[in-house]
C-alpha cells in the first residue's frame, strides 16, 4: 500500500516537473555507465578481514609511520611528507627532507595507495612494502640506512616485544623488511570510503547537477581512458603532454619519468596517471607540484591529454565532480612512542 501510494506521488510529481524526470533518467544511465568504469573504496574493517591482516601489525605499523627516530636526523617521519591530517599529503610543491633538502617530487598521498597498481609518480616501487623501504634511505627523505633502523628498534625493548607479537614464531623479528610490512599493513588502513562519489555509485542520489554534469563530461570527453577504476587512476602509465606537452615549469626537462625505470625510449616523460581520489586535498598537482589550483589542473589535462581547450563551465563542472571524490578521513591515534635507551643512536645533523 506505502509503496503504491509513494510510487503514485512520485510519478505525479515528475509528471509536473519534466526537467526534473529528465535529470533522474540521466542520472540513472550516467550510475549505470559509472558503474562499469569505477569501484567503490572499501572500509578499513573489509580490507582487513579480506586480507586478514593482524591487528599487532597494524599497531605497530602505525607507531613506525610516526616514528622520527626511523630518519637519521630523528625529526622526520613518514607522516611529515604524507600527514594523514591533511589528504596524506604535505601540501607543498616537493617534499623537504633530510637537511632541508628539497627533493625533485611532489608527494603523492598515502590515503588509498594500496589500490594503486604500482607506487611512485613512475610506479618503480611494485607495492606498498617495497616502496616503504625506499623513503627511509633516500638521501633527500629520511636519509638513514637499514643498519640504523634496526639498531635503533632493537635498542628500545617496547619495540623488540611489539615485533615478536607483530611477527609470531620469528626468530629475529626486528628486521628492515619487517619494518616494511609492518607500515604496509598500517597503510592498507589508510583508506577513504563512503564519499559522495560512491554513495552515487551505490544508488543514492548524492550528487548535484553540476557534478552530474562533470561526472558526465570526465567520462565522455576521455578522462576515463587514463583514470579510472577504484582509484580513478593510478593505474597505468602515460606520457605526460600525449597531444601537447605542458610547459618546462609544469614538466621540468630534468624528470623523464618511466624512462629512469626502463631506459627505453618511449617512456620518456611517462608518469603514472594520477589517482584522483581525495584530489581536493592534495595541492599542489603533478609530480612538479607547481599548480595549485584544481581548476587549472583540470584545464591543463584537457589541452595536454585530450588535445580540447575544455571551456570554463566544462573545467567548473568536471572540477565539481572531482570534489565529491573526497571520502571519510581516517581517524588516526597519534601514537605515544617508547623513549630511547642508552643503546640508542644519537641524532645526525
Ligand atoms: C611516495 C609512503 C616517507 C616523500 C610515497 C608513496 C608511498 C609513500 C606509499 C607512493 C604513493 C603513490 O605512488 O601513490 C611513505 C612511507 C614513508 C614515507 C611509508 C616512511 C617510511 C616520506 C618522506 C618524504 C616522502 C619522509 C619526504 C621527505 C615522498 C615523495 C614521493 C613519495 C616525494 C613520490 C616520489 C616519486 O614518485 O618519485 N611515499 N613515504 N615520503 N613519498 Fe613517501
Ligand atoms: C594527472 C585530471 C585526462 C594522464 C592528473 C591530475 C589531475 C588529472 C587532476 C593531477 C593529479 C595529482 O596531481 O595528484 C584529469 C582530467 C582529465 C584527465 C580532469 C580529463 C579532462 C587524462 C588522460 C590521460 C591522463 C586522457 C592519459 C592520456 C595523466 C597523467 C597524470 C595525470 C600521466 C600525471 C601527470 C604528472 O606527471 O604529473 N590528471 N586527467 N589524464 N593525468 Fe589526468
Amino acid at each position: 500500500m506505502y509503496n503504491r501510494l509513494a510510487l503514485a506521488i512520485s510519478c505525479a510529481f515528475l509528471a509536473a516537473n519534466p526537467a526534473m524526470a529528465d535529470q533522474q533518467v540521466v542520472e540513472k544511465d550516467l550510475r549505470a555507465t559509472a558503474q562499469n568504469l569505477f569501484q567503490p573504496i572499501p572500509t578499513a574493517e573489509q580490507i582487513i578481514t579480506e586480507q586478514n591482516i593482524s591487528n599487532d601489525k597494524i599497531e605497530l605499523g602505525r607507531w613506525l609511520f610516526f616514528e622520527p627516530r626511523l630518519s637519521a636526523s630523528h625529526i622526520i617521519t613518514c607522516n611529515t611528507c604524507h600527514s594523514v591530517g591533511t589528504g596524506g599529503a604535505d601540501n607543498i610543491p616537493t617534499s623537504i627532507g633530510h637537511g632541508w633538502q628539497a627533493g625533485p617530487r611532489n608527494s603523492p598521498t598515502v590515503l588509498n595507495a594500496v589500490f594503486n597498481a604500482a607506487q611512485f609518480w613512475d610506479g618503480r616501487a611494485a607495492d606498498l612494502a617495497a616502496q616503504a623501504k625506499g623513503p627511509v634511505q633516500a638521501s633527500v627523505e629520511m636519509n638513514s640506512t637499514p643498519e640504523h633502523v634496526v639498531t635503533t628498534l632493537k635498542s628500545i625493548p617496547e619495540y623488540v616485544e611489539f615485533f615478536q607479537k607483530a611477527f609470531p614464531g620469528e626468530k629475529d623479528p626486528v628486521t628492515f623488511d619487517n619494518m616494511a610490512y609492518a607500515i604496509e599493513a598500517f597503510e592498507k588502513t589508510l583508506v577513504t570510503p563512503n564519499s559522495r562519489f560512491d554513495q552515487f555509485l551505490a544508488g543514492q542520489s548524492a550528487l548535484e547537477q553540476q557534478e552530474l554534469q562533470g561526472l558526465d563530461l570526465f567520462i565522455n570527453k576521455g578522462c576515463v581512458a587514463c583514470h579510472a577504476g577504484q582509484n580513478v587512476g593510478g593505474q597505468g602509465y602515460f606520457p605526460f603532454g600525449v597531444i601537447e606537452k605542458p610547459g618546462a615549469n609544469i614538466l621540468p626537462e630534468g624528470d623523464k619519468g618511466r624512462f629512469a625505470v626502463t631506459e627505453t625510449a618511449v617512456d620518456e616523460y611517462v608518469f603514472r596517471a594520477g589517482p584522483l581520489r581525495n584530489i581536493a586535498l592534495t595541492a599542489p598537482y603533478f609530480h612538479s607540484g607547481q599548480v595549485w589550483d584544481l581548476e587549472q589542473a583540470v584545464a591543463i589535462m584537457g589541452t595536454s591529454q585530450l588535445g580540447h581547450d575544455l571551456n570554463d563551465g566544462e573545467v567548473k563542472a568536471i572540477t565539481a565532480f572531482l570534489k565529491t571524490l573526497t571520502g571519510e578521513q581516517p581517524k588516526v591515534e597519534y601514537p605515544i612512542l617508547p623513549p630511547s635507551t642508552r643503546d640508542t643512536p644519537l641524532p645526525k645533523p
